[in-house]
């Protein structure tokens, strides 16, 4: 009732915050990183430490480049993202959820950006103030000082009770040398289409008071927002209870491959739902990998049900998978697809899904797209674009990615111990494997001599793939779990991402354990 939100600014809206949660062509520097890594850790054990590695060191190197009035740097790519994402405005509303929206009596604020995901904003009296980046809606009672961050579901996940879902980002704000309950309520932005008002949908918030989960109820709700009266502040995001399946406002983030051949053109296709933290973990998994990646933003798709897609390109490029199951369960690792061309843009790429025959975004990339953003800042682009891919992306592979699981839900001890896989698991791992199995086996250290012998006595390759699979864990007994599986073929980089998914699955039900 009390939000100025047009749904097309929402999409806009949520267009800087892509950016600014960070793409792989921000001129990351390798701190800022690790501030993310820190700040992610300590949201887990509670606020405080958060707050004391803001106060020391986040805000005051930032400020100076980032600050509100700052215009150059980190600032004008957002703008730039704005500028694309204005392409085909009134494409961007949902023409289903028109209805359900808005009035006016916030005001639109600037935050400052402290790292990747992370706020900082100076509410200056009572008032309601919405932040620009986030679409975060704070109603305060006097002057306060507000630090939040973007954090990722995927730490929250064993928290959602069942039958619940997440409905939106998950916060963490924090009000600084002031007690929380100046903050009178917070509006959460959600992603979920209220095109059928009908439909009875509850919201709530889950919030995680000292390690635990609570559901507390929300106050209010609008087309875009969920507004929750503040007890106390911790993590806390939008959540529905609802049986069946809910549309979500959706994201379709496009991603090309930096480097290597320049007549080659390789994308990765990630479909997403409108929220801070789906986007933010992409972004962070696209970052881990080995290949650098550029963001190519394209306009948001409308709709996003659970459900199967497919995803087509004119002209006919390689793409993998055929179709990709999207979920909203919460998972660590995001499927995609690949596609790759030979030739040279425009791309015009269409997802469609597979029930409805429903074309539910469409796009098309051109050369300038691949281009330009990888020319606005030349030099400190080809400076880390060297540093990754020598010897810092040894580094970044070794340590970095068990990092992104171990961070996640606690529970690391679990999944490097463990089961050796059985051979029922194996199928299921094989069944996903495609004519790379070799380079598998040599990543596992199965001898091409060995994979001869397997093939002379066994015809069928599905058997083959379980028999190579099945001799690793011979030679690797007690040392054959799901974990060092993936940890052998985490640098394999046309892995199928469903072996990925598949490891991560049993690593996480062998840590649940
Ligand atoms: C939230 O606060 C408002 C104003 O103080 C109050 O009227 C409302 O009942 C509260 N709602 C909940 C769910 O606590
Ligand atoms: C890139 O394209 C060339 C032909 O232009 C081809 O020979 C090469 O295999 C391609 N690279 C990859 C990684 O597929």
């Amino acid at each position: 009732m009390v939000l100025n939100l047009f749904l097309c600014n929402l999409f806009i809206t949520w267009y800087y915050l892509i950016e600014n949660t960070g793409t792989s062509t921000e001129d990351s520097s390798e701190e800022e990183d690790e501030e993310e890594e820190e700040e992610e850790n300590s949201a887990e054990c509670g606020a405080e430490d958060d707050e004391r590695g803001a106060d020391s060191k986040d805000v005051k190197p930032e400020e100076s480049k980032n600050g509100i009035s700052g215009s150059e740097g980190a600032e004008a790519e957002p703008q730039a993202s704005a500028v694309n994402g204005r392409d085909e405005p009134f494409k961007l509303c949902c023409e289903k959820c028109k209805a359900v929206r808005q009035t006016h009596g916030t005001e639109l604020v600037r935050p400052q950006r402290m790292s990747k995901g992370r706020f900082q904003l100076q509410l200056e009296g009572e008032g309601t103030y919405e932040c620009s980046v986030t679409g975060l809606v704070f109603e305060a009672s006097e002057r306060v000082l507000v630090r939040y961050s973007v954090l990722s579901w995927s730490k929250f996940s064993s928290f959602l009770p069942s039958s619940w879902k997440f409905a939106g980002p998950i916060f963490n704000v924090e009000t600084v040398n002031k007690d929380a309950s100046v903050l009178t309520s917070i509006q959460f932005p959600h992603s979920i289409c209220l095109a059928h008002p009908e439909e009875d949908l509850t919201f709530n918030v889950l919030h995680i008071k000292d390690n635990r989960p609570l559901v507390e109820p929300t106050s209010d709700h609008t087309g875009s927002h969920v507004k929750w009266n503040v007890t106390s502040l911790s993590p806390v995001g939008p959540i529905i209870q609802k049986t069946g399946s809910v549309e979500h406002h959706g994201v379709v983030l496009v991603y090309k491959q930096l480097g290597g051949d320049t007549n080659n053109y390789s994308f990765h296709v990630y479909l997403a739902t409108n929220s801070a933290s789906d986007i933010k973990d992409i972004s962070k998994q696209v970052r881990g990998y080995k290949n650098r990646y550029i963001k190519i933003d394209k306009p948001p798709t409308c709709k996003l049900e659970e459900g199967t897609y497919r995803l087509v390109s004119q002209p006919e490029g390689d793409i993998k998978p055929e179709e990709l199951k999207f979920t909203l369960a919460v998972t660590k690792m995001k499927g995609y697809f690949e596609a790759f061309f030979e030739e040279r843009p425009p791309f015009q790429l269409s997802l469609i899904e597979i029930n409805t025959d429903e074309t539910v975004w469409s796009a098309t990339i051109r050369e300038g797209d691949c281009v330009d953003s990888s020319e606005k800042k030349p030099r400190k682009r080809t400076d880390s674009g060297r540093q990754r891919s020598s010897s810092h992306s040894e580094e970044e592979i070794g340590c970095k990615r068990p990092k992104f699981h171990d961070v996640s839900d606690g529970v690391k001890s679990g999944k490097t111990q463990g089961q050796d896989l059985s051979e029922k698991q194996l199928l299921q791992i094989a069944h996903h494997l495609g004519k790379e199995w070799k380079q598998v086996a040599i990543f596992v250290g199965i001898e091409t001599k060995c994979l001869d012998d397997i093939q002379a006595v066994e015809n069928c390759v599905h058997m083959q793939k379980l028999k190579m699979l099945v001799e690793w864990k011979k030679r690797h007994s007690g040392k054959a779990t799901a974990y060092h599986l993936w940890n052998s073929l985490k640098d394999l980089d046309f892995l199928p991402n469903e072996v990925h998914q598949k490891l991560e699955g049993m690593m996480n039900d062998q840590a649940a354990k």
